[in-house]
């Protein structure tokens, strides 16, 4: 049986991972996946979290199983975080949250939800995105649409392809948005460009599905929130997936959640009813620990101003980086104009680089970036820098 099962390819983030531990040399640098490093080159447990962690040990009394939606306090924090203090739809017990394992599994819980129980057959990602969309939502039985959304020669957002490809979807379609930094391009819409979106969608009776990685590595936590804010202000129907795996640095705990939306409460209480039963069938309840480090972290006001300091820390460096990247590569004899990189946001830049160039940064300089040009900024350190700028400027 088994003979018979063709090998699959490589993952385009993960597998690079991979490829990248396998090289024996001492200088290579791993610019592939979205993992932060601080200046040392590492990428530490932050001080709030360990403190979490020393607490929740010293009054941990059971390993009983969680309910299937998980920790109920992380599930509250999750929605004030989303949706903010205060929030009408929050008051309105209009939104249902259920933790989830990382991005990903909250991302494939929705996406099975919908399949299973609702009309939606088509989701309309955005070109480019995240390498693992695709995949996820294929597996899950949704066809997936694309919508324009950069141009390559001005490095800038395309939204009137945006919006004239999202003009042909149809009633009862999803439409994926990632709530803050991009991925893979650092391009976020405006205030005004989230607006005509959440206008688009209500007229249209789209379904928006949030993709919320980043919340904290753009401009700030409520900052980046914006445009989900704006968005669920419009509409009646949403559903987010959010990732605590890069603001809180909780990257192999995998925590993060689904929260869906409904237009009231006994619609959100039903609806929701078949989130949990999608969850029971795949991995029954989750894990505990990430969501009770958040949790823990979010309910302490002392834990929570340390954690949002450590989150301003990591915003700084990155943009830090973006702009000692840009004057680097000048320096570099670069005459390229690379300015764009200094206006994107989040962990990554699209820089553009072909393939081709790509491949020899790899083989030729032991610089992993991904296929697509995509760079991890947050990888970058004033170590690195200058080695990482000799071969873009070599391959270029
Ligand atoms: C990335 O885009 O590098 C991260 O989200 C990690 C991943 O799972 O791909």
């Amino acid at each position: 049986i088994f003979s018979q099962v063709a090998l699959a390819p490589a993952d385009p983030i993960l597998g690079l991972t991979d490829t990248f531990k396998a090289d024996p040399r001492a200088d290579k640098v791993n610019l592939g996946v979205g993992i932060y490093k601080n200046e040392a080159g590492q990428t530490p447990v932050l001080n709030s979290v360990k403190k979490a962690e020393t607490k929740l040990l010293s009054e941990e009394t059971t390993k009983n199983y969680l309910g299937i939606e998980g920790v109920q306090a992380y599930n509250g924090a999750v929605q004030t975080l989303l949706f903010g203090t205060g929030s009408a739809l929050v008051t309105a017990e209009r939104a249902m949250t259920a933790q989830a394992p990382g991005g990903t599994g909250a991302l494939r819980i929705a996406a099975e939800f919908l399949v299973r129980n609702t009309h939606a057959r088509n989701i309309w990602i955005s070109n480019p995105t995240w390498a693992n969309h695709q995949n996820i939502f294929d597996t899950a039985g949704l066809t997936v649409k694309e919508y324009g959304y950069y141009r390559a020669e001005s490095h800038d957002i395309d939204f009137d392809a945006m919006m004239t490809d999202l003009s042909q979807a149809a009633a009862g379609d999803v439409v994926l948005l990632h709530g803050c930094c991009h991925n893979p391009t650092g391009i976020d819409l405006n205030a005004a460009q989230w607006q005509a979106v959440a206008e688009l969608c209500r007229d249209r009776s789209l379904l928006p599905l949030f993709d919320f990685a980043y919340q904290g590595f753009g401009a700030g936590i409520e900052e980046d929130a914006q445009g989900l804010r704006l968005v669920a202000a419009l509409v009646p129907e949403l559903l987010v997936a959010n990732s605590f795996s890069k603001n809180f640095g909780l990257y192999n705990e995998r925590i993060g959640a689904v929260t869906l939306v409904a237009k009231d409460k006994a619609t959100a209480v039903t609806a929701f009813s078949q989130i949990k039963r999608t969850i029971r069938s795949n991995y029954s309840n989750p894990p505990a620990h990430g969501a009770l480090i958040v949790s823990t972290i979010l309910t302490d006001a002392a834990l929570r101003n340390e954690w949002e300091a450590e989150l301003a820390e990591m915003r700084n460096r990155i943009a830090e980086m973006r702009t000692l990247f840009v004057s680097s590569l000048k320096a570099h004899g670069v005459t390229q104009d690379f300015s764009f990189i200094s206006r994107q946001n989040g962990m990554f830049s699209f820089s553009g680089l072909n393939k081709e160039q790509v491949n020899r940064l790899r083989d030729e300089f032991g610089v992993y970036i991904v296929g697509s040009g995509r760079i991890s900024v947050a990888g970058m350190t004033k170590s690195n820098m200058d080695a990482i700028c000799k071969a873009i400027a070599c391959v270029l």
